[in-house]
């Protein structure tokens, strides 16, 4: 979690303020990453001065900060770097002191921003306290600024000393994942920014065509010959102690990577960012690091160097690569701004009619019936081989795949296992060459996620990713996969991923089946049922205003309990989480089968209950469950299908319409979407930022 944002500004007058602007703009965009605290350093007025701005809670309350200080905002510089950060806390409470960017000392001379966390922290802030480093947060990020100082004060030829060289040594004493930029007095107009296990990327921004559409990636200057990693490394403490003559050196390596028109200086701006919805609306031109790439920018030049490790030889072929190219985004900046609706939740549950067109666009030809996910087709065999498919996922993505496991498994005759990320790991799941493990991830950045994909790209199964964010680690990671094309989804609370994950499945089980004559029937059903759903979403949406009078009437209780069954035991799952998640009200989905062992003594006239009655096979046996509860004197809403008059007459319903049994559980969590929204509004909360929660889960 947390949102890193740096900005680079080369030959181009502009004032504070308006890189300040950019700062809090940036921030405001990865706000959904983390809102604990909000913070930014820029330049100060003298050479190396560094003025900070440091807020708990959003970034309103930083630009209220910013506008009642006196800081000259309308100073100009023709070229300045600057870094900015928003918070998720992991460690350290929310608070000022914990707020980034985390300095070396009171003159700042190293100051950093990070997304991730630095697992030995505890060890380097010994090791540096005992260096007699005084320490002003309780983060993990702090000894990273600190023991940035401490190698460039232990070295005795300053002068041929690269910003780069200095980070470099400092990254390889890390443990743990992390996305940093660097700022420092001593390398003024310089950043660094490195990543290893978060997200990063680099926008560039330029009047005049680049000369290169990519840059070369630097390997020269082995570890070995630049630095003596070992003699530094905070396991060893006492390394760490040992006198002067016994630190590492640093020395100076080529870098050949480099971008510039004919190579003539000119104006040219660089962003650094957690996410493209922070650069979009500078510019779609971006760069996406690697994990143990370090990007050094100066100048007006951008260099990539590599980080070399020991893991390096089980690392992918992406981020192996020598060269990384400049992509171009695809997301426009209207699909980041709330438009006319009062938050991006309830305009991301709005936008289902579109983003599961989206999902199926170029993909499902109804005419013919045929399904074409052009990502799988070339392992489609191996697929179709595998003697297992596992589904890997965290929260809502987990769900996606409990909707679909029993659809996946009917299509293809594969047996189907879902698996939460962090038990599969926990576990050490046994995972073989033919298996085929799918992974699920709106934000492809889930740490848990990322794990366990590694974890079964080592054990040589087939990888496949179901992804949001194009360029993001699972998507780059993975052998194959297909993209759920959902557009950016802001509000913390996931909504339109699930259905088009959902989507995103069902088109995978039915190209899978794609040669099974028997199933053509039911095929032709689904891919029937798929044509209609975006209008009969746009119909569930219609009920708005009927579930916003349920959620009224539920909204003082503790507790909310979600039943149903089949299909539907994913929907109760998903909406017991979102209702959790953004009212804060106590929700569980039940399996109604499950009932009579043990969930039926919550059952009386006070707790309110909501049972998914919608018709398919196993109507009956959820009828038996709705007889259960209400003869222990529940009152429950039932969400059932249009025109079914099989529901008791006085029952309170949702009415949704009917589509295919496997198909059913996307038009039936609508409503629970709508409602976990309309309690959080009810109750005043912040519905795109929900309390200790973040959007992108880039930490264990
Ligand atoms: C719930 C929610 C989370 C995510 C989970 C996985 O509304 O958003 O439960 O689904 O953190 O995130 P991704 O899909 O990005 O891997």
């Amino acid at each position: 979690m947390c949102g890193i944002f740096g900005y680079c500004s080369f030959l181009k007058e502009k004032s504070r303020k308006e890189v300040l602007e950019v700062l809090c703009q940036g921030l405001a965009r990865q706000e959904y990453r983390g809102y604990d605290s909000a913070g930014l350093g820029v330049d100060g007025d003298k050479p190396g001065e560094v003025i900070f701005f440091k807020e708990v809670g959003k970034v309103a309350g930083l630009r209220k900060q910013i506008a009642s200080s006196n800081v000259d905002v309308n100073k100009t510089f023709v070229s300045q770097v600057s870094i900015a950060h928003t918070r998720w806390a992991t460690h350290g409470v929310p608070s000022v002191a914990n707020c980034h960017p985390l300095r070396s000392d009171p003159t700042a001379e190293f100051c950093v921003v990070h997304n991730g966390i630095v697992t030995n922290s505890a060890a380097l802030r010994l090791v540096l306290q005992k260096r007699g480093f005084t320490f002003e947060s309780e983060t993990d990020t702090e000894a990273v600024a600190k023991l940035l100082k401490y190698v460039y004060d232990s070295q005795a030829d300053k002068k041929n000393l690269t910003f780069t060289d200095l980070v470099k040594a400092v990254l390889k004493e890390l443990e743990g994942s992390f996305a940093f930029v660097f700022k420092s007095t001593h390398f003024p107009n310089e950043i660094v920014t490195a990543r290893r296990g978060s997200p990063l990327l680099i926008g560039v921004k330029t009047d005049k065509k680049l000369k290169v559409d990519f840059v070369d990636v630097e390997f020269a200057g082995q570890d070995s010959k630049d630095v003596k990693a070992d003699t530094l490394h905070p396991t060893s403490p006492s390394a760490l102690l040992a006198p002067p003559s016994a630190n590492p050196k640093v020395l100076r390596t080529q870098s050949r990577a480099f971008m510039s028109e004919d190579g003539l200086p000119q104006p040219i701006e660089f962003f650094v960012a957690s996410d493209a919805s922070a650069v979009v609306e500078h510019t779609k031109r971006v760069l996406y690091l690697e994990d143990n790439d370090i990007a050094h920018i100066a100048d007006g030049e951008l260099h990539i160097h590599r980080l070399r490790r020991q893991d390096d030889r089980d690392q992918t072929p992406a981020q192996i690569a020598s060269t990384r190219t400049i992509e171009t985004l695809e997301i426009e900046i209207a699909a980041i701004m709330k438009g006319k609706f009062h938050h991006f939740m309830q305009k991301e549950i709005y936008e289902q009619p579109e983003s599961v067109v989206n999902t199926m666009r170029g993909r499902v030809n109804f005419d013919t019936n045929q399904i074409t996910l052009g990502g799988l087709r070339a392992y489609l065999p191996i697929m179709r081989r595998g003697r297992r498919i596992v589904f890997i996922a965290c929260g809502t993505s987990y769900h996606s795949c409990i909707a679909t496991r029993a659809i996946f498994e009917e299509l293809t005759e594969i047996p189907v296992s879902v698996e939460l990320a962090s038990d599969f790991l926990d576990r050490k799941t046994p995972i073989f060459r033919d298996d085929v493990c799918v992974f699920l991830s709106q934000s492809g950045e889930t740490a848990d996620t990322i794990l366990a994909l590694r974890y079964c790209l080592e054990r040589g199964a087939l990888c496949v990713g179901v992804v949001n964010t194009v360029g993001s680690t699972i998507s780059r990671e993975t052998h194959c996969g297909v993209h759920i094309n959902a557009g950016p989804e802001i509000g913390v609370a996931s909504t339109k991923a699930y259905t088009s994950q959902y989507i995103a499945l069902l088109m995978m089980a039915l190209q899978l089946s794609e040669d099974r004559i028997s199933l053509t029937e039911r095929r032709n059903q689904i891919i029937a049922g798929l044509h209609s759903m975006p209008a009969q979403i746009k119909k569930v949406l219609d009920l708005d205003s009927v579930i916003q009078q349920f959620a009224q009437s539920v909204a003082d209780y503790k507790s909310l309990l979600l039943m149903g069954r089949g299909f539907q035991y994913a929907t109760c799952l998903e909406g017991a989480l979102k209702i959790k998640e953004i009212s804060y009200m106590h929700s569980e989905g039940i399996l109604a089968g499950e009932l009579k062992h043990g969930p039926l003594a919550l059952i009386d006239e006070n707790m309110p209950v909501i049972i998914i009655m919608t018709q398919d096979s196993l109507y009956p046996k959820v009828q038996s469950a709705f007889s259960q509860i209400t003869a222990r004197k529940a009152q429950p809403i039932v969400l059932c299908n249009e025109g079914d008059d099989g529901i008791p007459a006085n029952a309170k319903t949702i009415r949704v319409p009917k589509t295919v049994d496997c198909l059913q559980g996307m038009l039936n969590i609508i409503p629970l979407q709508l409602l976990s929204y309309h309690l959080a509004v009810n109750k005043g909360y912040d519905v795109d930022f929900p309390r200790n929660l973040a959007k992108s889960v880039t930490t264990e």
